[in-house]
């Protein structure tokens, strides 16, 4: 596979929901790309169709028309809630292997890694979401939803993936936890060179994360640009909208 710099492309992406005289369009002309290394926001009112887009791009629902490209290994996914994504009967040790242990289903010629070295990787992962190996004991109930939401972006890197899908990953938490979960992700980031779709109702968190936004309404883009431009000068009235009720614009 050539390397390129566009590690995804989406290209008039319709999706819809439903038969005949219930089917709803919920994407409509989906166009955007994210770069390598690059984060990409994507921002919209609950409802506009932004876990749909995260989907669409895992494969995870049937695209109606346009195209998908993919130029990097299978993107990970870290989602909006941290007390359900990790399987409360396994230990932190057994969760955060799995990943290498269905590695051959992504690429057959992968090979699992022997038990040691899957270990050993669990606990550099451990160390480098801000945690330590002591943590492959517990179970996730044990652990708080900062340190849970920490195991879940460990989980989704054990691979090594290129991008990370990253839907809400903060929403649930409590204001300075969200902080320090956003600097993990940026230290991440900037470490691994990680691009990022960093999905996420509140323009506040987006500012300083984003080198991007897209601005989402009823599953259309109505509006992108980095932040610094997008918030001194926002064209569309939605995208005021949005800001205004994020408590960031002037009028
Ligand atoms: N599997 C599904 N079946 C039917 N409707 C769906 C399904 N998934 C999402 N929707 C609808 O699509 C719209 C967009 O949903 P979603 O992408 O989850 O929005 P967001 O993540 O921005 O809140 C909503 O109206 C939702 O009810
Ligand atoms: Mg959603």
């Amino acid at each position: 596979m050539e390397r390129s710099d566009t590690l995804v492309e989406l290209k008039d992406i319709v999706v819809s929901f439903g038969k005949k005289e219930k089917k709803k369009t919920v994407l409509n002309g989906i166009t955007f790309t994210i770069g390598r290394g690059e984060i990409v926001g994507l921002a919209g009112e609950s409802g506009s169709g932004k876990s749909t887009i995260a989907k669409a791009i895992l494969g995870m629902v049937p695209v109606e028309s346009g195209n998908i490209t993919l130029n990097t290994k299978a993107p990970q996914m870290v989602f909006q809630d941290p007390y359900s994504s990790l399987n409360p009967a396994k230990t932190i040790g057994w969760i955060m292997q799995e990943p290498l242990k269905l590695a051959p289903n992504r690429d057959p010629e992968a090979k699992i890694p022997d038990a040691d070295t899957r270990k050993a990787k669990v606990a550099e992962m451990l160390r480098e979401v801000g945690l330590d190996e002591s943590y492959m004991a517990h179970k996730p109930r044990e652990l708080s939803g900062g340190q849970r939401q920490r195991i879940c972006i460990g989980t989704a890197l054990m691979t090594e993936p290129e991008l990370l899908i990253a839907d809400e990953p903060v929403s649930a938490l409590d204001v300075t936890i969200q902080a320090q979960v956003l600097a993990l992700m940026k230290e991440l980031h900037e470490k691994k060179n990680l691009a990022m779709l960093f999905i996420s109702h509140d323009l506040r968190t987006m500012y300083h994360f984003c080198d991007r936004i897209l601005i989402l309404n009823k599953g259309r883009i109505v509006e992108e640009g980095a932040p610094d431009t997008l918030y001194r000068d926002p064209k569309e009235e939605y995208t005021k909208l949005l800001l205004k009720s994020a408590g960031i614009s002037k009028t």
